[in-house]
């Protein structure tokens, strides 16, 4: 039972449909995606089906957030499978507009929200949460969403996005949703299909040391924590922490002592196997 689902490529037709069903009262919700869909992206996508009366997924590997050329030649494309598993959740539009469509001019508009998009991905890869900013911001224009949806699994772009919604007065309810894992812990990203079988084994390691980091952290300093959790990655063989760090989840800023804010959380990013495989994470403490 799901009823057709459109599949849209055109901002003026988008508009169009969107403008109809607006006038008609409906709600609408937007899940922003790169595509190569999985089970992360479709809990994005059943939350807003649930929450609206049309869910709009847009599908568009967005090239000015990518600062690593490479990372954007071998990233997943799944066309196909992605509006299967779209329909099957009950979204009644995919968009997915060529780069063209989307930038017939370069963008040369420029995001700042220190300290969220200057700290960790910021620093490690500059520019990219500017192109997410680029992105995320025209997709919101065109959709004009009651609701949007992100999930927790890049916990730092949620916190710059909230920063852009509040900076340029966009209407619309953030809705922040769980990461969605594995069943060994590994974070669901379309990143790990590019993992060999041997890195796909020692990467649920990442998440393991996050959760038992939880339990250290009851009796030890957030050095000896972030010490902790660093040492015991990088002890297998295969992996590599780039940064661990623990921040107030509000403003990314580091903490110096548990209680330095109310709620506090672990963000890493680590290198698995040779090509190698950026991959992120998170833990509440
Ligand atoms: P992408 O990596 O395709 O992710 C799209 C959305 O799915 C993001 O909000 C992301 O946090 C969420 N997501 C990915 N893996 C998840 C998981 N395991 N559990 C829960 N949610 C998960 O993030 C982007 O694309 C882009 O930066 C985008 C916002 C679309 C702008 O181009």
């Amino acid at each position: 039972m799901c009823p057709e689902m459109k599949t849209i490529t055109s901002i003026q037709a988008l508009r169009a449909t969107l403008d109809t069903a607006r006038r008609d009262g409906k709600s609408i919700g937007l899940v922003p995606t790169m595509g190569a869909l999985h089970e992360g992206h479709a809990s994005l996508v059943r939350r807003s089906v649930s929450e609206n009366d049309i869910t709009v997924v847009s599908i568009f590997l967005n090239p000015t957030q990518f600062n690593d050329k490479r990372d954007l030649e071998r990233y997943p494309r799944t066309l196909e499978a992605d509006c299967a598993l779209l329909e099957s959740c009950g979204a009644q539009i995919a968009f997915a507009p060529s780069v063209e469509e989307v930038y017939p001019e370069p963008d040369t508009r420029t995001f700042s929200y220190p300290p969220t998009d200057a700290v960790m991905e910021g620093a490690m890869r500059p520019g990219h949460f500017n192109g997410v900013c680029q992105i995320v911001s025209k997709l919101f224009s065109y959709v004009e969403p009651d609701r949007a949806y992100f999930g927790e699994k890049d916990f730092q772009q949620i916190a710059v996005i909230r920063r852009m919604v509040d900076d340029l007065g966009f209407k619309l309810q953030m809705v922040p949703c769980p990461v969605v894992r594995e069943a060994d812990g590994l974070a669901m990203s379309s990143r790990n299909t590019l993992l060999s079988a041997d890195e796909r084994a020692i990467a649920p390691a990442i998440y393991a040391a996050l959760k038992a980091s939880q339990d250290f952290a009851r009796s030890h300093s957030v050095d000896l924590t972030r010490q902790y959790v660093v040492s015991r990655i990088n002890a297998i063989p295969g992996l590599r922490v780039e940064y661990y760090s623990i921040v107030d989840a509000d403003t990314l800023l580091d903490v110096h002592a548990w209680t330095d804010a109310p709620a506090v959380v672990g963000c890493i990013t680590v290198y698995c196997g040779q090509k190698p495989i950026r991959l992120i994470d998170h833990i509440h403490y």
